[in-house]
């Protein structure tokens, strides 16, 4: 054969194979919108944040149809925001279960990261996963403990400032990100981490470098990719990074043995409990693990950077915000009493729903032919998911300000808030922490933690954001201003005497 004729057949043999890779299976429905590859690669090569993506490419075509056809860790997959698709996707857990990356992406870095755990494994093992780790992640936390964390950060804050001296702004989240891995270590695995002070044990360095990987765009489209990544260094470090973070773990769960017995519900250990009764997996075990120290921490670490954002750019929100908390602590001190701070809450339920943690989640699949809400014609293995910004910012469910932050929204008192998130929750306008069976087990840990966490913050500070910061919201799948800079000063005695209440029902506020 003749070096053209072999050419010729190789090319043709690429084709055939792009052809069967990058194709439209014909049991992807015809009548909704298609978002072209090219989103896929352009959001690589322009490293455009999830927001980005979406307003650009995918809200207009969503909106109408509430549904679309896109391209995630290599298939086509079916993305949907109309209220009446969501409910029926979380609500019907025996036609839509869960599949996760480990089952859709085996070989790559997230797939091993994450494994058959709580979050994404399907329905036979959830139940036995819940059993073991719910009594834990929703027993009744001491918020005595967080605060005392939360206390920490803003000394550490003010200390940073200091070096950095008063107009340079400093990185916020790293600090977040301490203050809620002390959080989670504290309460789910028994372990004063000592994040914010110095870690007692080297895992910073560890997720500074399986993170990055984990959520690399060309691997997340293309886990095919993972094939060649093997060979790459980068690629083969990030598991072994994983197999040390595995024993990093271990090693807590086996210092913190004698301490757990004094706290029977603590994840970590009921975990090893389980495994050492064969209930579950040695594999199962790391994978839960993983996952507790993961979600544990950074979808609350992600919120309160975007609070501390929408606050700092906002100092009329701020300062409503820490009268309303120094009031409250004078006439009624206790943590208690921070819990039910109707605007507090507000800006928390808020800063939710314009940087929902999980911006989007395509981890369902379809068991056999169906309907989804009635409409759309499914095929048995179809991936379908949701997704939460749009769903949140979307003018026809949330009003023409649906894109602006106004806590007051929510309610003026904290009845009025609950009942509203509620109803909105029920009708599928606000998934931050997803739906039904599957919805968040940490929402309250996270909420708490959320809520002591600023009240603490507004009490000893007051920030704005770096002049010099250029919002950036990160990541493919999650939303947060990446990279925040924000310049601080200590609040004086006297300032925090005048902090005068406020009887103007906050709307008026802005
Ligand atoms: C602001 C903080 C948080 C947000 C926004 C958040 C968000 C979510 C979302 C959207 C889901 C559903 C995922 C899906 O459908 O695939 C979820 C599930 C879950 N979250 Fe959270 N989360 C937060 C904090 C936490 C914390 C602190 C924990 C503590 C361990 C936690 C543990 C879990 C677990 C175990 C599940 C799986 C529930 C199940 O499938 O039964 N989350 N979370």
């Amino acid at each position: 054969m003749d070096f053209l004729a072999y050419a010729g057949c190789l090319g043709l043999a690429g084709a055939a194979l792009l052809w069967w890779y990058f194709h439209v299976p014909s049991s992807i429905p015809r009548d909704i919108p298609r978002i072209p590859l090219y989103v896929c690669l352009l959001s690589i090569w322009w490293n455009l944040g999830h927001p980005e993506v979406y307003n650009r490419w995918i809200r207009q075509p969503l909106e109408k149809h509430g549904a679309v056809v896109v391209w995630f860790t290599g298939h086509w997959c079916i993305l949907v925001t109309h209220p009446d698709y969501l409910t029926d996707l979380f609500r019907n857990d025996e036609v839509y279960p869960k599949i996760g990356i480990n089952i859709r992406a085996p070989e790559g870095v997230l797939g091993a990261f994450s494994g058959d755990n709580i979050i994404n494994t399907g329905h036979a093992n959830w139940g036995t996963f819940t059993s073991i780790m719910k009594p834990g992640i929703l027993q009744r936390f001491d918020l005595g403990r967080i605060q005392q964390k939360a206390s920490r950060l803003t000394e550490r804050l003010l200390q940073a400032q200091k070096e950095s001296g008063p107009r340079t702004g400093i990185l916020i989240m790293p600090w977040l990100a301490r203050l809620t891995q002390d959080v989670m270590s504290l309460c789910l695995f028994g372990f004063d981490l000592q994040a914010l002070d110095e870690p007692r044990v080297p895992y910073l360095q560890l997720m500074g470098e399986i993170i990055p990987a984990l959520f690399n765009r060309w691997f997340l489209y293309f886990p095919v990719l993972e094939k060649v990544g093997k060979f790459l260094p980068s690629r083969r470090r990030a598991f072994q990074k994983i197999d040390e973070f595995d024993r990093l773990l271990d090693g807590i769960v086996a210092t913190t043995a004698q301490a757990a017995e004094k706290q029977p519900k603590l994840v970590s250990h009921s975990l090893k409990r389980a495994l050492d009764a064969g209930e579950i997996s040695y594999s199962q075990y790391r994978s839960n693990l993983r996952m507790t120290f993961m979600v544990g921490h950074d979808n609350t670490e992600f919120l309160l950077t975007s609070a501390m954002w929408e606050l700092g750019r906002n100092p009329m929100a701020q300062d409503r915000l820490r009268t309303e908390v120094l009031d409250a602590t004078r006439s009624n001190p206790g943590l208690d009493t921070l819990q039910n701070l109707p605007y507090l809450t507000a800006v928390i339920y808020e800063v939710l729903r314009l940087y929902p943690p999980v911006a989007e989640m395509i981890n369902h699949t379809s068991s056999r032919a169906t309907l989804l809400g009635g409409k759309i014609p499914i095929q048995p293995g179809t991936n379908l998911g949701w997704n939460a910004y749009g769903v949140h910012t979307n003018p026809a469910l949330w009003g023409p300000d649906a894109g602006v932050f106004r806590p007051e929204r929510w309610g003026l008192d904290l009845k009025a808030i609950q009942t509203h998130v509620r109803r909105q929750t029920m009708k599928g306008h606000f998934i931050a922490f997803g739906l039904h069976a599957r919805k968040c087990l940490g929402q309250a840990l996270g909420l708490s933690e959320a809520k002591v966490t600023l009240s603490e913050l507004v009490q000893r500070i007051r920030w704005t954001v770096d002049p010099g910061y250029q919002l950036q919201i990160g990541g493919p799948m999650l939303t947060f201003p990446v990279g925040l800079k924000v310049i601080m000063e200590e609040l004086g005695s006297a300032e925090l005497q005048e902090a005068a209440p406020l009887d103007l029902p906050f709307s008026i506020m802005y």
